[in-house]
């Protein structure tokens, strides 16, 4: 299979060297081309050397008469792969600016495409920036968000490019070459249960179950068997799951203990009700002055995993929380003996609770790993990797 990586002019550029190598480890012919910026940072004659193959660098060098090259490149290739991304490139896609051979290619493919953007930080939280991801997104494009740490600026915060194997993973996803999760079955809950009050009204809460529609929809291309339990949610269950709809944390402890036999993995993402009214009224309630409902918790569907849990099943939860998220989170992990906490501060704006984005911190006994702001497509690939090194020995023991 054929894959073109993008190289344009970001401090990073040099590191698409070790992505191309990478890339080919995984018997892909990798081709490159390079914007103008792309050859201040690194030479075309790494990635020749590299690849074997011609580096295109300019609409206006065509090889042949017969062929208009990029529309060749474009036809030609599995995916494109842009990585480092500017702001610059990412903003010419966004606005379907064709004016060198990537931003061509990227309007004349048909083929999957990924960026990988690679800048200082507030250039990456610039509303334009923002803007055009998002854009770009919705058009399926695959983001593979950059990490954070000291940048090539100076500074610190969001902006270094994304792990060289995060990339690979992306790429191997979109041809569909993924399977690491083949011979797993993971049982995912999602969305918010509900507990009645009277026969129209109930008691709930702010989750939309695109976390959890998310992770089962990765989950199962990458090659996984999975069981997704659903609280109510306005969202079409991802084709091939097995769906269990339930409305009670009642009916969802039920349906996870019910299936819980099958499961290597469960992965509880679901917002279940932690009261339930002690009697809900048969009748609707009439407005008559002020009113008193007694509530009592629901089951602890976590615990109760754990408790049972056979040897092998990795049980990861999630955790809400706005105030103090971390030591919660890490109480949470602890007292329930989960593999790990996807832990998630709601206090923060504009992200988590029906969102398309969210930032959360992937807690397991050894470790703290923040998952900047991303989409919660990027973010359930994130977390099935962190899932699955659960089941590599750990080596390291450190903050991350
Ligand atoms: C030293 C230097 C470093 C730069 N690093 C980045 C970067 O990491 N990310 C980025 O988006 N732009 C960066 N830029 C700006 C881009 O090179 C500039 O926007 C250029 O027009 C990008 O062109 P291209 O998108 O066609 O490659 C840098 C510029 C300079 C001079």
């Amino acid at each position: 299979m054929k894959v073109t990586v993008g190289v344009t002019g970001g401090v990073a550029a040099y590191k698409a060297a070790e992505l191309v190598r990478a890339l080919q480890r995984q018997a892909l012919d990798v081709h490159v081309v390079m914007t103008e910026a792309a050859q201040h940072f690194i030479q075309p004659l790494t990635f020749a050397s590299l690849t074997g193959h011609k580096v295109i660098t300019s609409l206006w060098e065509s090889g042949s008469d017969e062929s208009i090259e990029h529309i060749d490149a474009a036809t030609s290739t599995d995916a494109l792969v842009v990585a480092p991304a500017t702001a610059n490139v990412l903003a010419k896609f966004a606005q379907g600016i064709a004016d060198d051979f990537l931003a061509t290619m990227y309007l004349a493919t048909t083929a999957p495409v990924i960026v990988s953007p690679a800048m200082n930080v507030n250039m990456w939280n610039h509303p334009a920036t923002r803007a055009n991801l998002a854009l770009l997104e919705d058009r399926g494009v695959r983001i593979v968000s950059p990490d954070s740490g000291y940048l090539a600026c100076g500074m610190v915060g969001s902006g270094r490019l994304a792990e060289t194997e995060t990339i690979v993973q992306a790429v191997l996803d979109v041809l569909h070459r993924s399977n690491d999760l083949a011979g797993e079955t993971i049982l995912i809950t999602a969305g918010g249960t509900r507990e009645a009050i009277d026969p129209v009204r109930f008691l709930g809460n702010r989750s939309s179950g695109k976390m959890g529609y998310a992770l089962a929809e990765a989950a199962l291309r990458r090659g996984a068997r999975v069981i997704l339990v659903s609280a109510p949610t306005a969202l079409r269950a991802p084709l091939g799951c097995e769906l269990v709809s339930v409305t009670t944390t009642e009916e969802m402890r039920t349906a996870v203990l019910r299936r819980l036999d099958e499961a290597t993995i469960v992965i509880k993402a679901a917002a279940v009700a932690d009261y339930r009214p002690v009697v809900p009224s048969g009748q609707k309630l009439k407005r008559s002055g002020p009113l008193t409902i007694e509530l009592q918790p629901t089951e602890d569907i976590l615990a109760e995993v754990v408790q049972r849990r056979r040897e092998g099943l990795l049980v990861i939860g999630f955790d809400a929380e706005t105030e103090n998220a971390l030591a919660h989170g890490r109480d949470k992990l602890l007292r329930k003996g989960a593999d790990a906490i996807v832990l998630n501060d709601v206090s923060r704006e504009g992200i988590g609770f029906d969102s398309d984005r969210n930032a959360v911190t992937f807690l397991t006994r050894q470790t703290a790993l923040n998952f900047p702001e991303m989409s919660k497509r990027e973010l359930a690939n994130r977390i099935l990797e962190e899932v699955m090194s659960l089941r590599r020995p750990q080596t390291v023991v450190a903050e991350r």
